[in-house]
């Protein structure tokens, strides 16, 4: 195969390309730009440029491109080679098996989040209330992802998310409809709880938490397409936790849960902040990786 730029000056690297052999090009190119997964990266870039599913990628792999379709993925592969992760290419990403949009204000959900999820279902499950019409509150919900898997497997809850980004509200409510949890969902724009009003059963949060001085050395994908503030934890990464655990004192109901995600490393730290601000901690759960992910906290009596 010829090596043409991808990166263009007026000429179309795909032009004049089957379909496979572009999707062949591509993940060759991929590779030599040190992509993890080049192949399927590739795949998926080339499926969503025409609007084709995998079976249907397979089927007309010998068909050539018209003019517009190899534009169209000689741009969507510009932005991948510069790192733009793939699921901001499609503007979507699966969470807790629901397909949720994502834009450029929210973080893309992590599969590690949904440490969360099992958590604070665990916790609602030992106390026998899947059933009931809990109160639930998501702080710094981004595209919805925590609120509305727990709305999706708590039939009779209700819940709201907050953000300080407008932008994240609006994707999260508009996740929110397409999942038919809109009845159950609201979301209001506030410094994570301060708005709200008890009491609540069940409080989660994914909050920013990495230390500013570490954002830097994130990897290209992170540092570069997920918003700041999704990630700024502030000087030490804490900062977020000591806004939250006040408020969800005071939020809480004597028998509730909160429920947040940890950054690698912080379950000590946490620990104290919660302590301090009137919480008992009562459960930590591990992600896929060993790591210890999830803090289950109580209000203290
Ligand atoms: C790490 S992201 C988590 C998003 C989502 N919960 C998830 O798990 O995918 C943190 C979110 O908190 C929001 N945020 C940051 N500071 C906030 C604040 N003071 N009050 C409310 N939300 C805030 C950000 O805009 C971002 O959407």
């Amino acid at each position: 195969m010829t090596r043409r730029p991808l990166a263009s000056s007026g000429h179309d690297p795909f032009a004049g390309d089957s379909i496979g052999a572009a999707r062949r090009r591509l993940a060759l190119e991929f590779r030599r730009g040190g992509l993890d997964a080049p192949e399927l990266d590739a795949r998926i870039i080339v499926g969503h440029a025409l609007g084709l599913d995998h079976t249907a990628l397979a089927a007309q792999s010998s068909r050539m491109l018209a003019a517009d379709e190899a534009g169209a993925i000689a741009a969507l592969s510009a932005r991948r080679l510069a790192r733009e992760p793939v699921a901001r290419l499609l503007g979507r990403k699966e969470f807790w098996g629901l397909p949720l949009k994502v834009n450029a204000e929210t973080l893309l959900p992590r599969p590690e989040t949904e440490t969360v999820v099992e958590a604070a279902l665990t916790a609602v499950d030992c106390d026998d209330r899947r059933w009931r019409a809990l109160r639930i509150a998501d702080l710094g919900t981004g595209s919805g992802a925590l609120l509305l898997a727990l709305l999706s497997e708590l039939p009779h809850a209700r819940g709201i998310g907050t953000d300080i980004s407008r932008a994240a509200l609006g994707c999260a409510r508009a996740n929110a409809a397409a999942l038919g949890l809109v009845d159950r969902a609201a979301f209001a724009a506030c410094d994570f709880g301060a708005a709200l009003n008890g009491p609540l059963d069940l409080i989660v949060a994914n909050p920013p938490y990495v230390a500013r001085a570490d954002i830097a050395a994130l990897e290209v994908e992170v540092r570069d397409f997920d918003p700041p503030r999704a990630l700024d934890g502030g000087p030490d990464g804490l900062a977020a936790y000591r806004a939250i655990a006040p408020q969800a004192r005071r939020l809480l109901a004597p028998d509730g849960n909160l429920v947040v995600e940890l950054g690698f490393g912080r379950l000590a730290a946490v620990r104290s902040i919660f302590v301090a601000a009137g919480l008992a901690p009562v459960a930590v759960r591990h992600d896929l990786s060993g790591v210890d992910r999830a803090l289950v906290a109580r209000p203290l009596p």
